[in-house]
């Protein structure tokens, strides 16, 4: 059931729009996020959910509830929405204990006294906090502060949770632990949940859907899995993972796979694309992602007979659990990781037709 839609949302600056025609609905339960880079219209996004800021133009509906209506001037204000909110600073209160900061929200919705105390205790619970609701800010880590600013937000039971870049001052450690933390609090609780953030892993490992955007647009949405393993753009494949891209030009379309050759006159076979995605002539650009490479040879004999490429090794990184060996292929620099470090000059490397694919 769909729980949140959203439809044509535009937002303009003077005459610069931030977003423009963002379309998404998000069902019941559903985590999904919103990826991109600093400035493609993230905040702007949910802010408009929250009430915070008024679009433009477009429609925004949370269960049979429209929040905002460009066409007829609905706008509910933010606190009629019922939305959980966590920014990116989660601004505690620092003159109230964690029990005064849950209480606050709580006060303002005129909910009774036995009532707040109650929800109070159930939300410190769930962030495993309870026993620290009379410190005060400064007296817990990042981590906990965090926690009670995620507590903050579902205390007063709120039915969609929007949560702007929530992890990002944490540091790496913590910020693994919170992920998972974060998850498992999205299972127990069941709430429709946007989330932000510009960092790829988050967004594949938390997600059941992520929108990816870029310039105030929405460009793809998908599964983790068709994001990362599909993406429609160079654009996408890029911001997502470590991707190799080789230009080609066109050669010939059989059954069941396209040829290209490379300006150097290495030919390549890509698996044809699946649906009805239409192939052009001319120059194409082929996407491979490095842990899709079979083999990394200092000779041109592996049992394969396609797509078995030759480049120059420029550069070799020890990463601990790999090596990442950049290999300069015709005018390209594509990236393939290997358990030993490469002690010759020139690497041959094998990418299975249904490995690579072409992108825009
Ligand atoms: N009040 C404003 N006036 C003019 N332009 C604004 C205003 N607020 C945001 N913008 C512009 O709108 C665009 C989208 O901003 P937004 O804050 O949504 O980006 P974001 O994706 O959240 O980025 P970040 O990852 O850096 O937080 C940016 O180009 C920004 O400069
Ligand atoms: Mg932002």
């Amino acid at each position: 059931m769909a729980d949140l839609i959203v439809k044509n949302l535009t937002k303009r600056y003077g005459g610069i729009a931030a977003i423009e025609d963002i379309n998404f609905t998000a069902s019941s339960g559903e985590f999904l996020t919103l990826l991109g880079p600093s400035g493609c219209g993230k905040s702007t996004t949910l802010a408009a959910i929250a009430g915070l800021d008024r679009p433009s133009e477009g429609r925004i509906i949370a269960g049979s509830t429209p929040y905002f209506d460009g066409s007829d001037g609905t706008y509910l204000p933010p606190e009629a929405r019922n939305c959980g909110l966590v920014f990116q600073s989660y601004a505690l209160w620092p003159h109230m204990t964690v029990h005064q900061n849950l209480e606050f929200p709580l006060k303002l919705r005129k909910i009774p006294k036995a009532e707040r105390s109650r929800r109070i205790e159930e939300a410190l619970n769930l962030v495993e906090l309870d026993k620290l609701s009379e410190r005060y800010p400064s007296q817990l880590s990042g981590g906990q502060q965090q926690r009670v600013a995620l507590a903050r937000a579902i205390v007063y039971q709120p039915r969609i949770l929007l949560l702007d870049e929530p992890l990002s001052n944490l540091d790496a450690q913590i910020r693994d632990r919170a992920r998972q933390w974060l998850k498992e609090l999205h299972i127990r609780l069941g709430l429709t949940t946007l989330y932000v953030t510009h960092d790829q892993t988050e967004a594949l490992s938390l997600s059941d859907r992520i929108a990816v955007m870029d310039k105030g647009r929405l460009v793809q949405l998908g599964t983790p899995h068709e994001i990362y393993n599909k993406p429609a753009t160079s654009f996408i494949a890029e911001f997502i993972g470590t991707s190799n891209f080789l230009n080609g030009q066109f050669i010939r379309s059989g059954d069941t796979n396209i040829e290209i050759r490379l300006r150097d006159g290495q030919s390549l076979l890509i698996k044809q694309p699946d649906e009805n995605k239409k192939v052009g002539t001319g120059d194409l650009m082929a996407f491979f992602r490095p842990e899709c490479v079979v083999s990394v040879t200092n000779s041109g004999t592996t049992d394969e007979n396609v797509n078995v490429l030759r480049g120059k090794i420029i550069d070799t990184a020890y990463f601990g659990d790999r090596y990442q060996i950049s290999v300069c292929v015709d005018d390209s620099v594509v990236r393939l990781y290997s358990a030993a470090p490469p002690h010759y000059e020139y690497a041959h490397f094998h990418v299975p037709p249904s490995a690579l694919q072409l992108v825009s």
